[in-house]
């Protein structure tokens, strides 16, 4: 493929203005726009397919099932899973994470006094539904510092030797993310599942960022959980994505009942379907479901690309290019080793709403405000940062003019 005109042209919201200018979006984190191959599924899925899935025997539903079914495998090839019942279709990577979170409950694997682990720099959907666990079982939260703010090193890492002294302190859960929605900085993730495995702690890792920039495969990784969503990686909004090793997933009850989780129901007692269906209670969003092939075929042909691998390199180096031209900035976790093109960031003087508001009026689409992350976002950036967040589509020419832009906010904002 060639860059980035070649990829820009499958994607067609790309070609319009935003305030009478081209429009420039950088809000790739929140979510990812759709190549014409995925429009194209969801169009036909929708016209011509469109049936209940799993349950009838008329042509429809065969076809709609089927559609949902490689949606599934092209999950379960694109991370490597071991087989498609380890991939539970979810409506994303919250929806996946409160099920590992309720269902360790439920089933006793979580309990009175344990520690569930976390990361600092964890995005609300991989807190609060440990919150709600220790709630329901009387477990707490065990948080793990990550080197980020000015007073820092700044390079975005986990402490790792914090990490294992809380592994030795009761923890029976590791949940962490594999790039952070604000640090960008990828965590290494291989290393910290065996050095919880060594303690029999079981490990879930929030894929939501790392999904769309980084080769996966779970079985190298040796997570027991991976969860990630769809549209941060081409496809639709309301699929996501649970990889649950075997052993967990036939040892876990399921939280939601309903039709098609079950194999046999009696007033007196139901049992249940087998993995992965018995948890995936009622109708599933199968159109989205289904996108999910050609969005992966779509990020597959773009991962093994020395030309797209050259191309990231190529924008990074032009964002720390023009982030650096702008003075009294800080950018969250600068020194990272290991980085995805997410840049989240501060501007002396500039209040991030006012920038993401000024910005907008020059067709620039970047997000503004905790990000779903407060705890992160509070201790580095005062409650409220500036991200801009790229994918394959974005342009060098983009990112200079970003940072001309953002020269020119200072210039109008700067107290
Ligand atoms: C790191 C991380 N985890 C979880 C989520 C939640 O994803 P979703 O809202 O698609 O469930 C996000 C979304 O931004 C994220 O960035």
């Amino acid at each position: 493929m060639l860059f980035p005109q070649q990829i820009r042209s499958q994607f067609p919201i790309l070609g319009r203005e935003v305030a009478s200018r081209p429009m420039v979006y950088f809000d790739n984190a929140a979510t990812s726009q759709r190549p014409q191959c995925v429009l194209d599924m969801q169009d036909d899925l929708c016209r011509r397919h469109n049936a209940n899935i799993h349950r009838a025997v008329h042509t429809l539903s065969y076809e709609a099932t089927d559609f949902y079914e490689k949606g599934r495998i092209a999950a379960q090839r694109f991370v490597n899973a071991a087989s498609p019942q380890e991939i539970v279709l979810t409506a994303g990577t919250t929806s996946a994470i409160n099920m590992v979170a309720q269902s360790m409950v439920r089933g006793g694997f979580l309990k009175e006094g344990d520690g569930i682990l976390l990361t600092e720099a964890e995005h609300h959907s991989n807190i609060v539904p440990w919150q709600m666990a220790c709630q329901m079982c009387g477990a707490h939260l065990e948080v793990v510092p990550v080197r980020a703010g000015a007073a820092s090193a700044n390079d975005g890492a986990v402490d790792m030797e914090a990490y294992r002294e809380a592994l030795r302190r009761g923890v029976r859960m590791v949940a962490i993310t594999h790039v952070s929605n604000i640090l960008g900085a990828v965590n290494p993730v291989r290393e910290m599942v065996a050095e919880a495995h060594a303690q029999g702690i079981p490990v879930l890792v929030d894929g939501a960022q790392g999904i769309g920039h980084r080769r996966v495969d779970v079985q190298q990784l040796d997570c027991d959980f991976y969860a990630f969503s769809g549209h941060k990686i081409y496809a639709p909004t309301g699929i996501g994505v649970l990889y649950g090793k075997r052993e967990w997933l036939e040892k876990l009850p399921p939280v939601m009942g309903g039709g098609d989780m079950v194999a046999k129901v009696t007033f007196e007692k139901t049992t249940y379907a087998d993995i992965p269906l018995k948890f995936e209670a009622g109708t599933a969003n199968y159109v989205a479901a289904a996108c999910l092939a050609p969005a992966l075929e779509f990020a597959s042909s773009l991962a093994g690309d020395r030309q797209a691998a050259l191309h990231e390199k190529e924008l990074m180096a032009a964002m720390d290019a023009a982030l650096g031209s702008v003075s009294g900035i800080f950018v969250a976790a600068a020194a990272a080793t290991d980085r995805i093109p997410l840049y989240t960031f501060t501007i002396d003087g500039v209040h991030p709403l006012d920038a993401a508001t000024l910005l907008d009026k020059m067709g620039f689409e970047v997000r503004s405000g905790h990000m779903c992350a407060e705890p992160i976002v509070s201790r580095i950036g005062g409650g409220s940062m500036l991200r801009a967040s790229l994918m394959p589509y974005n342009t060098v020419e983009e990112v200079e003019a970003f940072g001309a832009a953002l020269q020119r906010v200072v210039k109008m904002l700067r107290q």
